[in-house]
């Protein structure tokens, strides 16, 4: 015992191997068994696979850097879900690749907006903040209402969601043109906020 005492506070080298040692055995420990833990890995009832318009909203929501203001997770505190609703459980994000919880809250937390206003107050929203909430400094983003959605790739992006365990039907993606053919990028993005967080509001 005395020995290897003696090397490690006489040799960096073994120092550092032996802290290395310690730290990968405790973050091991940690973060395995939610590997293979139920509440992190099974969704909660009512979570579906998103349908094909709101998974080209998602793509649009990421593509626009809307995450760097918004999270989407309420956090267990009261002051959070006094304001948001119900705290984010893992089961709400197995089908997110890559989920969006993030931290950064330049805006509110959108785990759970799906639903708080309509289609009509986001479009004018999106268009430019500051005809509905006249103190915002979000950005504009008007070229969602002119530009098309980008059907022919969902397809694609739905059978390399299935190959990571996505459970989206052959119906789901040769349904999925179509579902999103003609409609804007502001339609896309409008149906992917409007299911956010709904399949643990509607339980309550
Ligand atoms: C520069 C930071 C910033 C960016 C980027 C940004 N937002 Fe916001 N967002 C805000 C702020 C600040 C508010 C609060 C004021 C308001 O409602 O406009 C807000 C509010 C919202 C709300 C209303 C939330 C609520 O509960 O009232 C929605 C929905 C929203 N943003 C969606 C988006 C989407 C979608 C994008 C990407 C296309 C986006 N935001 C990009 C800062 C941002």
């Amino acid at each position: 015992m005395e020995k290897i005492q003696k090397l490690i506070e006489e040799n960096t080298l073994a120092l550092i191997v032996f802290t290395l040692l310690v730290v990968s055995f405790g973050g091991l420990v940690e973060i395995v068994p939610l590997f293979f833990s139920k509440s992190t890995t099974q969704p909660i009832e009512g979570v579906k696979p998103y349908p094909a318009l709101q998974l080209a909203g998602r793509d649009i929501y990421i593509r626009e850097g809307c995450y760097g203001c918004h999270s989407q997770m309420i956090r267990p505190f009261r002051a959070e879900t006094e304001r948001y609703g119900h705290y984010s459980v893992a089961g709400e994000s197995v089908y997110d690749h890559p989920f969006q919880w993030g931290s950064k809250r330049t805006g509110p937390d959108l785990a759970r907006v799906g639903g708080r206003y309509s289609d009509d107050w986001h479009r004018v929203h999106l268009i430019n903040p500051r005809d509905v909430v006249p103190e915002s400094n979000m950005p504009g983003f008007p070229w969602l209402a002119r530009n098309p959605v980008d059907a022919a790739s969902l397809p694609a992006k739905m059978q390399a969601l299935r190959k990571v365990g996505v459970p989206y039907t052959d119906e789901d993606i040769k349904g999925a043109v179509e579902a999103a053919q003609g409609k804007t990028e502001m339609d896309a993005l409008i149906a992917y906020l409007q299911g956010l967080g709904l399949a643990l509001k509607n339980q309550r």
